[in-house]
């Protein structure tokens, strides 16, 4: 694991932004897993950025969605296809998309992609990642299931007065561990107790993040996060 533990946020941004654009100019058909949720955010904004200002190109990567709410229009604010899009996809001038529509068609399609290069992850306060929620073993695979009260919780705080969808379907444990790489991106003092636990405790499916230590895995964090 490498650890880079960054002063704010902003730090976090800049780090991460760097890690991604250098994968992209070794490899410029990089296939990416994307989260969305706030932590990637300020990511991917100095990352279009970078696009603005042409010294980075994503036009050959590929970016494969990693989670979705069940039963959301493409036109519902809470598409998270529809947060993929605005924030990365659309931004980043990106050509080529997996949209995860069901579990053999997102199997099919990384199949097709050869697995996927780099899995950009957030870390869930229950230690879900995408919605791999726990216990997740590692072999999970890409599956619908139902949202656990803490993920309905710390969703919330995305839709206002909006429900948070029962259901969803995530991108498995299998498909995220067979990243060549990861990345997790990790925010705030809410987050302390669970990274600490996600790297230092048990490797177990009880902390879905905590199986990424078996990968080759990089964590951004900020100070708050890890002091
Ligand atoms: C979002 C996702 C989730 C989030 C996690 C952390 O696509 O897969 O697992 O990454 O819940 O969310 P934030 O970054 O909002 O704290």
């Amino acid at each position: 694991v490498t650890l880079n533990i960054q002063p704010d946020a902003e730090g976090l941004a800049q780090a991460a932004a760097d890690l991604i654009s250098e994968q992209v100019r070794v490899n410029p058909s990089l296939s990416i897993l994307v989260a969305t949720g706030n932590t990637p955010m300020p990511t991917y904004a100095e990352l279009a950025r970078r696009v603005t200002a042409g010294t980075v190109d994503f036009s050959r990567v590929t970016a494969v969605q990693l989670d979705e709410y069940l039963g959301v229009s493409d036109d519902d604010p809470r598409s998270l296809w529809g947060w993929m899009r605005r924030s990365f996809v659309e931004p980043l001038r990106i050509m080529r998309t997996v949209r995860l529509e069901s579990p053999a068609q997102f199997a099919a399609a990384v199949a097709d992609l050869g697995g996927l290069d780099l899995a950009i992850l957030g870390l869930g306060p229950n230690g879900h990642l995408g919605f791999n929620e726990p216990p997740s073993p590692p072999g999970a695979p890409t599956r619908t299931l139902e949202l656990t009260p803490a993920s309905l919780e710390s969703n919330a705080v995305y839709w206002g007065d909006l429900a948070v969808p029962a259901g969803a379907i995530t991108a498995g444990m299998d498909v995220i561990l067979a990243a060549r790489q990861a990345l997790l991106l990790v925010s705030g003092a809410h987050k302390r107790d669970i990274l600490h636990t996600a790297l230092e405790g048990p490797q177990t499916p009880d902390v879905p993040a905590s199986l990424l230590r078996r990968t080759a895995l990089t964590v951004i964090a900020d100070g708050a996060a890890w002091g």
